[in-house]
Formats: C-alpha cells, sequence, structure tokens
C-alpha cells in the first residue's frame, strides 16, 4: 500500500463521535449543565445513563424528558438515582444502586456543584467548608468508588472517561465585592487540579480524566450571579463572540471528550467561555 493511502485511510472514522452502547453517570444531571450532557451523551448513543442529584423528582422529570428525546437509540435509557453527593454514604449508596443495572460504567461526569457569594469580611467558615466539600472531595470519592465499574471493561483501545465541572472562576478571578466566591473560586481551581492529578494516577487503569472550565451559561445557579453583574445582555456583549454559553456547547464538548476522537487526550481542559478571559482587551 502506498504512504498516501495508508494515511487516509482513518478506521470508521464516520463514527468516532458516536458513543453507542456506553453506561454514563451523570452527577448534578437532573438540570443545569448535567441535564444539557445528558442529552448529548443520549443523542450520541449511550444505552444508559443515571442522573443523579439530591431531589427525587427532579431526577424522575429529567429521566422522563430524556426518555422522550426522539433521536437517541430505541433501547436507551436515563434511570433516576437521587443520591446526595456531599455524604460519602449517599456516594456509596449511589454506587450500589448503579451496579443493580450494570457491571459496568463507562463514562462518569462528576459535575454536581454548588456556590456561595458573600462579601469578604462576612464570609462564613459553613460556606467555604460547603463548597470546598461538594466541589472538591466529593468529587474525588465520586471518582474513587465508581473507579472499579470504570475500570471493569475500560482497555487500552477504548478507555473509560471521567470529566469534571471546574469554571472559569478557577482560572481567572471569580467573583469579588458583595457576592464575593472565593471559596467557589478556589474549589473551581482545585477539582481542576484533582483532575490533572487523577489522569495520571487512572491512565494506567485505562480511565482518562479531562475537565470543563465553563463560563456563564444561564442555569439556576448562574442566573441569579449573572442578573447582578449586568445581566444576560450585557454579559453576552462583553463576550468577544457576542453571546453565553448555550446547552448544545455543553453536550456536544461532553460527548467529544467521551468519544474516540479524544481517546489520546487526558489531563486537559477545555475552556468554554467564547474567549472571555483571554480578552484582556475588554477588561
Ligand atoms: N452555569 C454556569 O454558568 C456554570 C459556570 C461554570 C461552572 N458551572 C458548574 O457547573 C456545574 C453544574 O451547575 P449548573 O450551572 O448546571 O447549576 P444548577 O442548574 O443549579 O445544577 C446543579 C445540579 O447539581 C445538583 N446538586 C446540587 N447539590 C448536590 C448534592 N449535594 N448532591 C447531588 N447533586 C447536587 C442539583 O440538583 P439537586 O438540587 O436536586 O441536588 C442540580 O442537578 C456546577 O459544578 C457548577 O459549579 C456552572
Amino acid at each position: 500500500m502506498s504512504t498516501a493511502k495508508a494515511d487516509v485511510e482513518l478506521k470508521d472514522f464516520s463514527n468516532i463521535f458516536r458513543l453507542d452502547g456506553k453506561v454514563a453517570v451523570v452527577t448534578g444531571g437532573s438540570r443545569g449543565l448535567g441535564l444539557h450532557a445528558a442529552s448529548g451523551l443520549l443523542q450520541a448513543g449511550c444505552a444508559k445513563v443515571f442522573i443523579t442529584s439530591r431531589k427525587a423528582a427532579a431526577c424522575q422529570e429529567a429521566c422522563d424528558a430524556l426518555n422522550a428525546l426522539p433521536n437517541k437509540a430505541p433501547d436507551a435509557i436515563a434511570i433516576p438515582v437521587p443520591a446526595d453527593s456531599s455524604k460519602l454514604s449517599e456516594i456509596e449508596r449511589l454506587v450500589a444502586e448503579v451496579s443493580k443495572h450494570t457491571d459496568h460504567v463507562d463514562i462518569l461526569f462528576a459535575n454536581a456543584g454548588a456556590t456561595w457569594g458573600e462579601k469578604f469580611d462576612t464570609h462564613p467558615d459553613s460556606a467555604f467548608a460547603k463548597v470546598m466539600d461538594l466541589n472538591v472531595k466529593s468529587v474525588f470519592l465520586t471518582i474513587q468508588k465508581f473507579a472499579p465499574l470504570l475500570q471493569a471493561r475500560a482497555t487500552a483501545e477504548d478507555p473509560s472517561r471521567v470529566l469534571v465541572t471546574g469554571s472559569v472562576a478557577g482560572q481567572g478571578i471569580g467573583t469579588l465585592g458583595p457576592q464575593s466566591t472565593p471559596g467557589y473560586s478556589a474549589s473551581k481551581a482545585a477539582v481542576l487540579h484533582l483532575m490533572r492529578n487523577l489522569a495520571i494516577e487512572l491512565a494506567p487503569r485505562h480511565i482518562l480524566c479531562n475537565g470543563l472550565a465553563p463560563g456563564f451559561f444561564p442555569s439556576k445557579m448562574a442566573n441569579g450571579l449573572m442578573e447582578m453583574t449586568g445581566g444576560v445582555e450585557k454579559l453576552a456583549k462583553e463576550t468577544p463572540n457576542g453571546r453565553l454559553g448555550r446547552p448544545e456547547d455543553i453536550a456536544a464538548t461532553v460527548v467529544f471528550l467521551c468519544s474516540r476522537a479524544a481517546g489520546h487526550v487526558n489531563g486537559e481542559t477545555i475552556r468554554l467561555d467564547g474567549g472571555k478571559l483571554l480578552d484582556r482587551a475588554r477588561l
């Protein structure tokens, strides 16, 4: 075979972004970024997507909407498993519940998170601890407890994937002033560095770890802060590409990072902010 012929023959390239038959778990999957991701995972071919968050009704509602998606695989299913990610016992129960439906997990999106805004001088001990615990320690414990299921079928050719949700607040400076978010900002820097550590720790077990660093995406968590910092229109105008994040931005990035297309990406963070963090000219 000529070199050129060999070089153009990419194996099954038309399916390189597909996730057919994969099993995924999405924490904080009942709404917002987690739900956008779950929608993308199912529409890219996942066979089972477990949706977890604290509120049972919200998990069920999310799964009902996902199970009604017209272009998921006919037998694909979203399964609600309510659990509080801030408690180790609940993470262990989540793993046990998921294990009743599957002997392995291909994709874990450790996305559940919380924030707290209050000025520097009165920023409470309890809020700082709560945010660090859920956004960092619980992400570590979720990945640790799911590791056996993630390893179960993973191979060098077809590695499992772990994604964590950081933030541009963990790369630049978070919100200052009356709604200051020092704990949140530190937690998002921490979770992205945790991910880099785990990327190296877990790669020999055929588990690749990567992160997202979103800018503003309208969501229950972000809407209040977006209102306080100028509102949707002003924030969109201040962004180099003139808009805020959209559900498809999250869904597509998650699908890419979980697919064969990202099979050699490990320990990396994709920023989803339209270039705002880089744009010193507008600061
Ligand atoms: N939206 C943005 O602009 C933006 C930007 C950067 C990063 N992020 C990050 O993206 C992630 C998702 O945020 P979002 O904007 O999608 O917010 P959201 O709409 O408020 O969703 C948060 C999700 O996390 C769940 N959750 C909260 N506490 C939990 C706990 N203790 N255990 C299990 N689940 C819990 C919530 O459900 P329950 O209430 O039922 O538990 C919900 O499903 C967070 O890590 C956030 O920091 C968001």
